[in-house]
């Protein structure tokens, strides 16, 4: 085992860790930690835009942001951090600029922007070009710029260090541990300070947009240690993944004048938002495809899946535009989408609940009191700004306004205070786990139960939910954790054991679903992502409040989930029904 010293630890390496990094590697001895190469972190798969009211195409403001952010979650956002973060957006974009993102222009030479769900001029008159982007890799290009960015002020990156476990030492942060994946050795990260941004955990569900490694690590282990998660019930599925892949095509292409059509060619977001249509908020076009589905007007033999609609637009437009989600339709369905309606269904895409948040990145040991030294920021975290929906666009805004201030605040943090002692043993947990894992002749596959738990959460715990579907997902996830302990791994060797890896973290994947399931089973009403067939209507009176899932050890070393809830951040806005 190799012990390490630095000011600020860092856990993953997308924007919000990058973002992070820059900050407080100019203000403290800085070490990012990321089980990928840094230009390897999903951010790069996000593709339309970043949201800021930059009014360069047509008026705008940063209120009217907040407005549409607050009511584009359902009235679960904590409205103090929205202000913050539209108000910040400006110059978060405008850094980016000056870092050197190649945003796509104007004809005079500004940055262009385009419409996106939900964001409205005026409280909702109509929809407005907010979304600042680079054709339709905008993920990709924050990620490269943030890189070299990182490079640029000497940024120290462990790359394939998987984070396993958090250090506490009588409530105060102490560092990590981490295991090396080239060599299988462990390596403790003594810290003043660790700022988790790592990313989210999509991959509990089986058609979805996030990549492979998105397993909710970061919450995971914050979990692990006693430590809250909030409002994790409210998972967002992006309306338009390519049909059973889950591949996101862009809401940037309904930005650019894409629409939805069902199988008799209808433009049916007409009947469900009548003033923005295609560009409502994703929760509502998700639910809307699944009703046209359900209802005997879904497309193809199986009638499973609706259109997205671009033969419309002219092929100079779309080259220009989204030349990333044209070639996919080409490559992976053999669609030429110049000339025929490309398939899509909802995909698993952006866990809107994580570890909780001040606005200053600093992480909630309960409703009220942080844990010192210890920050989060991205999707891994909840601020709450996306409340129980995220609209487009808002998480690259989150990574780089949240990430900037977890890594100042982070290193200012080191500053002021001294290194809390390592815990006795500090690697025990992280060489119990693998341990375990590596010598234990169980006949569990591993592939079988990550299967098992996608087919129950994308059948039970999806954009439908009811009390039935949520009891049957929490039974499949509890025999699946029953049977993970008999899991084996085939490879028992110390190099490059990802198969040991993925026994890791699908064991994260299960204790995660497990909080997905039980908290939305305890939300009787419908907000934003949550929806409950049995209770269709929103119901501030009783859970206008945020769920915090805690896990309880008892006696006999038995873990259960206790759920609380925290009040909701009210500034200016009142909620009022939500209609587009
Ligand atoms: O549709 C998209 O380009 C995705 C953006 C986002 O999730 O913010």
């Amino acid at each position: 085992m190799q012990i390490h010293k630095y000011d600020t630890v860092i856990v993953g390496a997308g924007g919000a860790g990058m973002r992070a990094a820059i900050e407080s590697t100019q203000r403290s001895r800085t070490a990012v930690l990321t089980k990928l190469y840094p230009t390897r972190s999903h951010t790069g798969a996000a593709q339309g835009g970043m949201c800021a009211a930059l009014a360069n195409v047509e008026e705008d403001n940063w209120e009217w942001h907040t407005f549409d952010t607050v009511k584009g979650g359902d009235y679960l956002v904590d409205q103090d951090a929205a202000e913050i973060m539209c108000k910040e957006a400006i110059d978060a974009v405008l850094d980016l600029e000056k870092m050197g993102l190649p945003f796509s222009r104007t004809p005079e030479g500004r940055i262009d922007q385009r419409r996106f769900g939900g964001h409205t001029r005026n409280h909702g008159e109509a929809a407005v070009r907010r979304s600042c982007y680079a054709a339709d890799r905008t993920g990709h290009m924050i990620l490269q710029t943030l890189f070299q960015n990182c490079v640029k002020h000497g940024v120290e990156f462990f790359n394939e260090f998987y984070v396993l476990d958090l250090l506490l030492n009588e409530g105060r942060t102490a560092g990590v541990v981490a295991y090396e994946l080239a060599t299988g050795e462990i390596h403790v990260f003594q810290a003043k300070s660790v700022v988790f941004a790592s990313g989210g955990n999509g991959k509990f569900f089986k058609v979805t947009s996030n990549a492979h490694t998105l397993t909710g690590d970061g919450q995971a282990a914050v979990y692990r240690r006693g430590l809250p998660l909030e409002d994790m019930e409210f998972f967002q599925f992006h309306p338009t993944g390519i049909w059973r892949m889950g591949i996101l095509l862009t809401e940037g292409a309904r930005g650019e004048g894409g629409i939805l059509r069902n199988k008799d060619g209808e433009r049916f977001m007409e009947r469900y938002a009548p003033t923005i249509k295609d560009l409502a908020p994703r929760d509502m076009v998700s639910r809307a495809i699944y009703t046209e589905i359900r209802e005997g007007r879904g497309c193809g033999p199986d009638g499973d899946h609706v259109y997205l609609d671009l033969t419309h637009l002219p092929p100079e437009q779309l080259d220009a535009k989204l030349p990333d989600i044209t070639e996919f339709a080409r490559t992976y369905l053999g669609i030429e989408p110049y000339t025929d309606p490309i398939p899509i269904q909802p995909t698993a895409h952006y866990e809107m609940g994580g570890i909780p948040t001040n606005v200053e990145g600093e992480v909630l040991r309960n409703n009220t009191d942080i844990v010192p030294g210890l920050y989060a920021a991205g999707e891994v975290a909840c601020v709450s700004v996306h409340g129980a929906n995220r609209l487009g666009t808002n998480s690259l805004l989150d990574i780089n306004v949240f990430g900037r201030r977890a890594g100042i605040a982070a290193a200012e943090y080191a500053h002021a205070n001294d290194w809390t002692e390592l815990p006795e043993n500090p690697a025990a947990l992280v060489e119990e786990l693998l341990e375990n894992l590596r010598t234990s002749d169980g006949t569990e596959s591993i592939a079988q139960i990550r299967k098992e738990m996608q087919e129950t959460m994308d059948a039970n715990a999806m954009v439908y939910r009811t009390e039935t579907t949520l009891k049957q997902a929490v039974a499949d996830l509890a025999a699946l954790k029953e049977r993970y302990k008999n899991v084996s791994v085939q490879d028992k060797g110390k190099r490059y054991n990802t198969d040991l890896l993925e026994a890791v973290e699908l064991g994260n994947l299960l204790d995660l679903a497990e909080v997905l399931a039980i908290s939305a089973l305890a939300r009787n009403e419908s907000r934003g992502g949550h929806y409950r067939e049995d209770y269709p209507t929103r119901d501030d009176v009783n859970f206008m409040r945020h769920t915090m899932a805690y896990r309880e050890v008892d006696a006999d070393g038995k873990a259960s989930i206790r759920l609380d809830y925290k009040p909701v951040v009210q500034t200016r806005y009142q909620p009022m029904e939500r209609k587009y």
